[in-house]
């Protein structure tokens, strides 16, 4: 016996001396990295050298920012080498030697030389903290894989309607009030109709960040060579701002009532003071360049009405609301320019002129960012087709809570940053963004940010002609696996399905080309292939973004016309559900027949089965048909009446 353990734990040894983990294990890939002879322990010595002449050579005609994060490693003997220009270089060195020691465990280095730097400036994440409040430790945790993913920038969304999360002196009232609510996720606290809480009162739910707690993320993130991006939305997404300070917010026609929506009053000094005192606390507090204002989504109605807004138009000769917002993003790109600071926002600020310092972050889309380069500004790309990694990664039924389109690893990946650019020049990177109103929890968070974070680290680091998703995957399976062991919760795309299999499927029936006459419109924004898309053969994916799922914010009612008289024996269609975005199946589905398109008769009636929380699915609702004869047929889809199952999505209309 004891003869059999011996042999077993040679075999175990000898097997572990095989076991080399090199540099082709790495997220992101290096620019170049080649094997030497032999090997080593993980335990290898680690000597540091900056500003050497050899290393200076070999840096000479990058540009400075990637000369300044450039490094080589070589691990040789028992000594791994790291040769930068500077700290921030070496530091990525060494998070190269800590990722493949991490994932060598008890095996052996490979002998290698790296010799690597990033393709782009600003490769970040953003964090949305308002619609679910994470701690510092939560923060800290993540900043630990963004080293290791050579990730440099964090954003952390600070404020919005469902709270402010930064203490700030001057506006007590931001953290005791803008900071609770009362309740715990966005959803319910959405549906519920946007109430704030007290701090400490029981049923309040929320937090903020003291200053304590900013420092301490803000000294580990330097240590990582992460710079820390906040941002202090405005003039949107502030409801909670005008909840605690009504001065902040519009009046009504007659300017003496606030009016609150989400946007804050540019015409009211008390909002423009407010936010350039906080301001004046954020900067005493982050050292970044950048400073993020929001500027999206702001809804400008009742500017149009509010005496204030009404008379800072006209003293400044402003045309319309775009312009009013794009004076009160002025002021504090000129606010901050003053302190040394940069202004960074989201596309919309371009509307009614963009400030002259201003940076943009172009999220709705690629175009944005390509104009705010092309008129001479910086530009981080951000479009929410490829970064927002909080949409759908897979097969909705094994993921829970989500809005928005597909979006697999493969998507992200495929993302160019440079595409649509003719000049990269104003190109400063890309960034990853997690909102996270349908992100109820840390596991939910972790679930959706990785592996997707790995691909923008990827993307932003690994020169575009070196980048293969082939390659790329099974290195993020081996990440996710070693996360996992770390108390990580990350998508497992060892069980991924990818797309819908039923979206690369035609379907042949007897409806297939027919035209169809809506009885009832289908909804601008969801069109599909407009009046072929019920019945073009095609099927929808996961979601309802795309081409084929046809949008109704009504019950549906369309006739097919099949051209003759035909012998129909069954009706069917596909539903998608998906509650957070307020898409519901339907709860009774009528077919009538005619044969002449205005006797119509033979009504079958199906009661749908669902629950008011089914969600994500994609059902095909089998008619309980009669076989008849026709050549008309009426077919109508009825929503609930429940409260948030306002839409109904189908994509084809299967007549057999
Ligand atoms: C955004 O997604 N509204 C920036
Ligand atoms: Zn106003």
């Amino acid at each position: 016996m004891k003869h059999f353990l011996t042999i077993l734990l040679a075999a175990a040894l000898c097997f572990d001396s095989f076991a080399q983990t090199g540099p082709d294990v790495l997220i992101p890939k290096p620019v170049s990295a080649t094997l030497l002879q032999g090997e080593t322990s993980a335990d290898v010595a680690v000597k540091t050298v900056i500003g050497g002449r050899k290393f200076k050579a070999a840096v000479k005609g990058l540009p400075d920012y990637a000369a300044k994060e450039a490094y080589r490693l070589t691990i040789k003997g028992k000594t791994a080498v790291v040769e930068a220009l500077t700290e921030e270089g070496a530091y990525r060195g060494k998070m190269s030697l800590e990722y493949m020691k991490l994932m060598c465990g008890d095996g052996r280095l490979a002998a290698c030389e790296i010799f690597d730097y990033p393709r782009l400036r600003h490769r970040g994440l953003m964090f949305d903290l308002s619609r679910h409040f994470r701690d510092k430790d939560f923060i800290l945790k993540q900043i630990r894989i963004m080293e290791l993913l050579k990730l440099n920038v964090l954003h952390l969304h600070l404020t919005d309607d469902a709270g402010w999360r930064i203490q700030t002196d001057k506006y007590p009232l931001l953290t005791s009030r803008a900071a609770w609510r009362d309740k715990a996720t966005w959803k319910e606290w959405d549906e519920s109709g946007h109430n704030y809480a007290v701090e400490g009162e029981p049923g309040a739910f929320g937090g903020y960040f003291t200053k304590d707690d900013i420092r301490e993320i803000l000294a580990h993130a330097a240590k990582s060579h992460i710079t820390v991006i906040p941002e202090i939305e405005l003039p949107g997404h502030s409801l909670e701002v005008t909840k605690a300070y009504p001065g902040t917010a519009c009046l009504d026609s007659t300017g003496t009532r606030p009016v609150f929506t989400s946007d804050l009053c540019p015409g009211s000094d008390e909002a423009l003071q407010m936010f350039k005192d906080i301001l004046d606390e954020v900067i005493d507090l982050f050292p970044s360049e950048f400073i993020h204002i929001g500027g999206d989504e702001a809804a400008k109605t009742a500017w149009k009405t509010c005496p204030r807004c009404i008379a800072r138009m006209k003293k400044h000769g402003l045309k319309d609301v775009d312009e009013l917002q794009s004076w009160f993003v002025r002021q504090f790109d000129e606010y901050l320019a003053s302190k040394g600071r940069r202004l960074l926002g989201w596309d919309e600020i371009m509307q009614g002129g963009l400030a002259p310092g201003a940076t943009v972050m172009s999220w709705r889309d690629t175009e944005h960012g390509a104009i705010a380069a092309a008129a001479g500004h910086d530009v981080i790309m951000t479009p929410c087709n490829w970064c927002y990694i909080n949409r759908n990664q897979d097969n909705p039924l094994a993921l829970g809570e989500f809005v928005g389109g597909y979006l697999p690893l493969s998507r992200v990946y495929a993302y160019d940053p440079a595409d649509g650019f003719p000049d990269t020049s104003r190109l400063l990177g890309l960034q990853g963004n997690l909102w996270t109103e349908h992100v109820p929890t840390v596991e939910n968070f972790e679930f959706k940010a990785y592996p997707r974070a790995f691909a923008i680290a990827e993307i932003g680091w690994t020169p575009q002609e070196q980048r293969s998703f082939d390659g790329f995957r099974p290195r993020a399976v081996l990440l996710t696996d070693k996360m996992r062991s770390f108390g990580y919760n990350p998508f497992d795309l060892n069980k991924e399905w990818g797309e819908r299999p039923e979206k690369s499927i035609e379907l042949n029936h007897l409806a297939r080309g027919c035209k169809v006459t809506y009885n009832l419109p289908y909804s601008s924004q969801y069109p599909a292939e407009g009046e072929s898309a019920l019945t073009n053969g095609l099927q929808g994916g996961w979601t309802y973004v795309g081409d084929c799922w046809q949008g109704f914010q009504s019950d549906i009612d369309v006739t097919v016309d099949l051209g003759k008289i035909q012998q129909i024996s069954f009706v069917g269609a596909h539903f998608l559900a998906n509650i957070g975005a307020w898409i519901g199946f339907p709860v009774k589905i009528q077919v009538l027949t005619s044969p002449d398109g205005v006797n119509f008769a033979d009504t079958t009636e199906v009661l749908c089965q669902v629950k008011a929380t089914d969600d994500g699915a994609v059902y095909t609702l089998l008619g309980d048909f009669k076989e008849r004869q026709a050549r008309y047929v009426r077919f109508k889809a009825f929503r609930s009446d429940r409260k948030f199952h306002d839409w109904l999505f189908i994509d084809e209309l299967i007549i057999k």
